[in-house]
């Protein structure tokens, strides 16, 4: 028993909770369940990220100012995870007083030791990234590899952090706490950064002013990095939280794959720099996949389409739960797919789990009055099953221990199936006509299991929890600090306990009910306006920077007017080989030179089809990349589904290049 600290990463309030955000969340809530039940003194952190260029512009672009703007969608955070069972200590916000002033106070440290020095900048930044980048890093056409979005040049004044004094004392740091990144390919991307030299961190910003300013010199706002990073620690402060940083807790930081740099090689970096000790540093950082939904990386538009708490709605937050933490092994990239978590949840939850409660509850309702019976003595079966269940329930426990919830809870479904498997073996109903005296012993086994399932399954599904316990008699779970109540062996459902054949926890959808449900879930593949948009093997998209949160809100006229529609003449038009959707077009928008666009129209147009017509171009859109040396500059609108497309066009004598407004 001791001490557990488990944070999330804090969320950009550029976007709205989605799948991927609710996919954190949810694990370190569970994780954090989990080391309730060991007795653990636990605490759990989430909260949102608000300062910065990215948020200052979106603000902007809605015309509100970012302390408004930052309230509403932080907010909508903070709402959604209690619909999705997550309980955190606090909801941090990097606008939050003492968070901002800790940060102060992280810096007058680390400057005090002299690790922070005035020079200047000249480079790319991501906006999307909120990071610099060095060349090497950037697709043709500077883009931002992750993003596909044009990185901006950056050339200011600016405060760097001493990094690269560092990184002897990080890999030194690595070398002695091998758990401190995982997953192990992860700890070695990490480890090859590192060993491949770090350079000095530009960690302040004089462009914009949407941060906390530099102590003593407010033309600079911090790196929105720094701010950030320091809520793990900010959120505890100097008082008695402070124990959940001590060298006695254990601390764990969950984070994405994308943002693992941050946070394994900056964050120790900062807290050694402000006389951390290394037993003060975190002891887990541990970086997830990312997932796709249905086999597609989440673009924008499908990230909102496929809204957690609409799932959460129509199928429970613990079926969601269950199946996010079961379905992708941890570390690992992942799909979320609709079908799939229809028929998990007939297999694992409804037909073994659910069935197993049924059937035992029922044979008792028949066969011992509705109460939990007397136990006889035990047969090899009884003795057989008793040891494959406590096996397990060492190894669930283990798998959780190692943030392995994929494997705790396949293990929690065997025990199901062991147990459901010694209802065939056993057969009360034979054993009632013949064996009547083992029919007790029977039950109390079966009940005994489903107590220990009760504890197992609450990390991840802890309503579904105290249902099943209301079932079978017993109180919810509440577990108290310093007290384990993980079980290590069979522990009977007291005699006499009056048991309730309630509701069954999980009916198993039919196929009609499926495609019902279905229905309602999977977001319609409509094909976008805008045909470049639709193109299926156009380079994905990362989750990027661009708003979902904008798009609830109604846009002003400003707004619009940042969208450059322009009429375009098309002046000649080709296939691109080996892509059936693509054509590669010039086209005119009153520039010296024709534009190159790639448009997905060649399932519905052939190139002399488009040849000297009129279209309405996204003038002002970053450029993509298609790779080998293909990049668009610009969009041409559509609608239809990529076979039957229809181009907006222009009547009349509009000449090339003129504003649509
Ligand atoms: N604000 C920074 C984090 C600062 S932590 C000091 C940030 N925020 S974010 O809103 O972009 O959220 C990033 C995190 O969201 C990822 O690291 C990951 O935890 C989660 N995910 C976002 N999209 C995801 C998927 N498609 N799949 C899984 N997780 C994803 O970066």
């Amino acid at each position: 028993m001791g001490s557990f600290y488990v944070t999330t990463p804090i969320y950009y309030v550029n976007d709205v909770p989605h799948l991927g955000t609710a996919y954190t969340t949810i694990i370190a809530d569970a994780l954090r369940r989990f080391h309730l039940l060991l007795g653990d003194d636990t605490y759990m952190l989430t909260g949102t990220d608000e300062h910065g260029l990215k948020i200052e512009r979106q603000a902007k672009e809605v015309g509100l100012a970012p302390k408004v703007f930052t309230d509403q969608i932080s907010e909508r955070f903070r709402e959604a995870w209690p619909k999705l069972e997550i309980a955190a200590d606090r909801f941090i916000r990097t606008t939050d007083a003492d968070h901002e002033a800790f940060v102060i106070e992280l810096w007058k440290k680390i400057a005090s030791v002299g690790d922070l020095y005035k020079g200047s900048y000249e480079g790319w930044y991501c906006v999307g990234c909120e990071e610099l980048k060095t060349e090497k890093e950037l697709l043709p056409g500077n883009l931002c590899a992750i993003h596909k979005t044009q990185v901006e040049r950056v050339k200011e004044e600016t405060y760097f952090f001493k990094l690269e004094k560092y990184q002897a004392r990080l890999l030194e740091f690595y070398a002695k706490h091998p758990n401190f990144i995982q997953p192990e390919t992860r700890r070695n991307e990490v480890l090859s950064f590192v060993n491949g030299g770090l350079k000095d961190l530009s960690v302040s910003r004089t462009s914009f002013s949407w941060g906390i300013p530099v102590p003593d010199d407010p033309k600079h706002v911090m790196y929105v990095w720094f701010d950030a990073l320091t809520n793990y620690r900010s959120a505890l402060g100097h008082g008695d939280l402070k124990k959940y940083w001590s060298p006695n807790a254990k601390v764990v930081h969950l984070v994405g794959k994308d943002i693992l740099r941050f946070h394994a090689v900056f964050w120790p970096a900062f807290l050694m720099a402000a006389g951390y000790k290394d037993s003060e540093i975190p002891n887990v950082v541990f970086a997830h996949g990312f997932l796709t939904i249905d086999g597609e990386k989440m673009s924008k538009s499908l990230r909102n389409a496929v809204d957690p708490l609409k799932i959460a709605a129509e199928l429970g937050a613990d079926v969601l739960r269950y199946h996010l933490l079961r379905a992708i092994s941890f570390g690992q990239d992942g799909d979320f797919d609709h079908a799939a978590i229809l028929e998990r949840y007939n297999a694992d939850l409804g037909k073994n789990l659910g069935n197993l409660l049924n059937r035992t509850l029922g044979l008792c309702a028949k066969m011992t009055a509705g109460k939990a019976p007397k136990i006889g003595e035990r047969s090899p079966l009884d003795n057989q099953l008793e040891a494959n269940v406590s096996a397990a329930l060492d190894a669930v426990r283990q798998s959780w221990e190692t943030l392995e919830p994929h494997r705790a809870l396949e293990g929690t479904m065997a025990i199901c199936s062991f147990a459901n498997k010694y209802v065939d073996e056993s057969a009360p109903w034979t054993r009632a006509k013949d064996d009547p005296a083992r029919v007790p012993t029977i039950l109390g086994m079966l009940l005994s299991v489903l107590r220990a399932v009760s504890v197992l399954i609450w990390p991840a599904m802890p309503k579904k929890s105290d249902e099943m316990r209301a079932q079978i008699g017993l109180a919810p779970l509440s577990p108290e600090i310093g007290s384990d109540v993980w079980p290590s062996t069979l522990e009977l459902v007291p005699e006499g306990t009056p048991l309730d054949v309630g509701k069954p926890l999980f009916p198993t959808l039919d196929a009609d009910q499926q495609k019902a449900v279905l229905e309602k879930l999977v977001p319609k593949k409509e094909a976008p306006a805008d045909a470049t948009a639709s193109i299926a093997d156009a380079p994905q998209r990362q989750a990027d920077s661009a708003s979902s949160a904008l798009e609830d809100a109604p846009i002003t006229y400003d707004h619009f007017t940042t969208v450059e529609l322009k009429v375009g003449l098309v002046k000649t038009c080709e296939r691109v080989p080996k892509k059936d959707k693509l054509l590669k077009l010039a086209v005119d928008v009153g520039e010296p030179e024709p534009r190159t666009i790639v448009a997905g129209l060649a399932l519905s147009f052939t190139p002399e089809n488009l040849v000297g017509r009129k279209v309405v171009v996204v003038a002002n859109l970053a450029p993509r990349d298609f790779g080998k040396g293909l990049v668009s500059h610009g969009m041409l609108l559509a609608t239809g589904p990529s076979e039957k497309l229809i181009l907006a066009t222009v009547d009349g004598d509009a000449a090339p290049g003129s504003r649509l407004k």
